[in-house]
């Protein structure tokens, strides 16, 4: 599919527009205008909209199913207390994990990022030990690490990408043969300005053979690929709702139990705990020994009709062809506009997900980004939260168009028109 001619690639990619057409329909935004022109959302990495099903849900729970959940004997609470469980089984199945208790709500990636850090650090790494870092991670799988381990005596080192933005199994091998300090690894399963698959599996066994844990930051991952953490064997897996058709303020942290229940917990409050004294408290079991006070239970249930629509494309092969089409498509595109630059390009094109950070010689990225939010276009621009990779690749940010399986061929195509529009007149 992927060296196919362009031709061809828009053929296909026609082929399966009824099924895009019929996504699109239960995404209520994407019916909007802006600036007057008809909403081209391709902001997805950032936040994706959300589905028609997580909205009705939403709205039914905080008009009536309104009452706090895991305390009280009454009716209300009940059946808020089942349709929170309900999100975490949703979570559960999704990430393919054991048992429920290895899952635990957040109110993000970041939270849960920050819970990992601050807990596993505590638990199990003494003064002089060290945390390999990915030097792609997002803003939040780096500052919870400093900030753990400069309070714990601890230090970070950074495993460094490849030109092409790819990890080398080869270089993170040598790394952790010359240290045997590091006893973390954290990377993410696909960098937010990327668009490349990491691959997770192999670096989980590397990391392993060594005695390393590792956690993966998967909120760009389960947005575009399929993911087990039994089969990955990962120690930790994180991702958030918003980016995966849910609404904000919600996070699932999936950590392996006997990991889970050797580290402290990171909130204390309300519901973590078993009996509470001034000399001495006793904390719940997993997963609410994590989750002090009152969570986001709107939120957390809500993740089941988005995981469930979220499963349902994902493994439609139809979406899956349609998305490496876009891709081609895009590749295509952009690599004949002169002076553009991709950041993330693998060797093995089959590895890129439809996120392409840019740069385009010559042209500040903000200019572009808000002459196109007025054609009605949502791209963003800067540092995408990851200054250390960006800075890789330019000293004044970077552009990026990030796609969801709702976005059309039609919409590519006016992204790459408007995009060349904008460079002629900024040049
Ligand atoms: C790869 C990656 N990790 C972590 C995050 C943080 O997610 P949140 O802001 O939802 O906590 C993001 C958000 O952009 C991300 O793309």
């Amino acid at each position: 599919m992927l060296f196919r001619s362009k031709t061809k690639v828009c053929l296909v990619l026609l082929q399966v527009m009824d099924i895009i057409n019929q996504i699109r329909e239960q995404f209520p935004a994407l019916h909007q205008q802006v600036w007057g022109k008809p909403l081209i959302y391709l902001d997805n990495a950032a936040t994706a909209q959300k589905h028609r099903k997580v909205l009705e849900l939403q709205q039914r729970m905080s008009s009536y199913t309104n009452a706090n959940i895991h305390r009280a004997l009454h009716k209300l609470s009940a059946d808020a207390t089942e349709l929170y469980e309900e999100g975490r089984e949703a979570a559960r199945s999704f990430l393919g994990a054991e048992s429920r208790e290895e899952i635990i709500f957040t109110s993000g990636a970041t939270a849960a990022l920050n819970l990992i850090a601050s807990s596993l650090v505590r638990s199990h790494l003494n003064p002089g030990d060290k945390v390999l870092i990915c030097e792609a991670e997002h803003h939040s799988n780096i500052v919870p690490w400093q900030l753990a381990c400069e309070a714990s005596g601890t230090s970070i080192e950074v495993l460094p990408v490849e030109e092409s933005g790819e990890i080398s199994l080869k270089r993170l091998k040598a790394l952790l043969e010359a240290d045997d300090r590091i006893r973390i690894l954290t990377v993410n399963h696909i960098s937010n300005v990327l668009g490349i698959i990491n691959p997770v599996a192999e670096i989980v066994r590397i990391a392993h053979s060594k005695g390393v844990l590792v956690v993966i930051d998967g909120a760009q991952g389960v947005v575009h690929d399929r993911v087990s953490v039994r089969e990955l064997d990962c120690d930790f897996y994180v991702f958030s709702g918003h980016k995966i058709y849910a609404p904000t303020g919600i996070g699932v942290l999936y950590g392996r139990r006997s990991i889970l229940e050797s580290m402290p917990p990171y909130m204390g409050g309300g519901d973590m705990v078993d009996r509470v004294s001034f000399s001495r408290t006793t904390y719940a079991p997993l997963p609410l020994k994590f989750e002090a006070g009152t969570p986001n239970f709107v939120a957390a249930a809500s993740l089941k009709p988005a995981l469930e629509f979220a499963a349902s494309v994902r493994d439609d092969v139809r979406v899956q062809e349609y998305e490496k089409g876009i891709v081609t498509n895009m590749l295509q595109e952009l690599q004949q506009i002169e002076g553009l630059k991709i950041c993330g390009l693998p060797k093995d094109l089959s590895l890129k997900v439809p996120i392409f950070s840019i740069d385009i010689e010559g042209i500040h990225p903000s200019d572009v980004a808000q002459m196109l939010d007025k054609m009605g276009i949502a791209v963003r621009s800067g540092l995408m939260c990851a200054e250390p990779l960006v800075n890789l690749y330019s000293d004044r940010g970077l552009l990026r168009v990030s796609f969801a399986p709702y976005n059309t061929l039609a919409e590519a195509e006016t992204f790459i028109s408007k995009l060349k529009l904008v460079i002629n007149m900024l040049k």
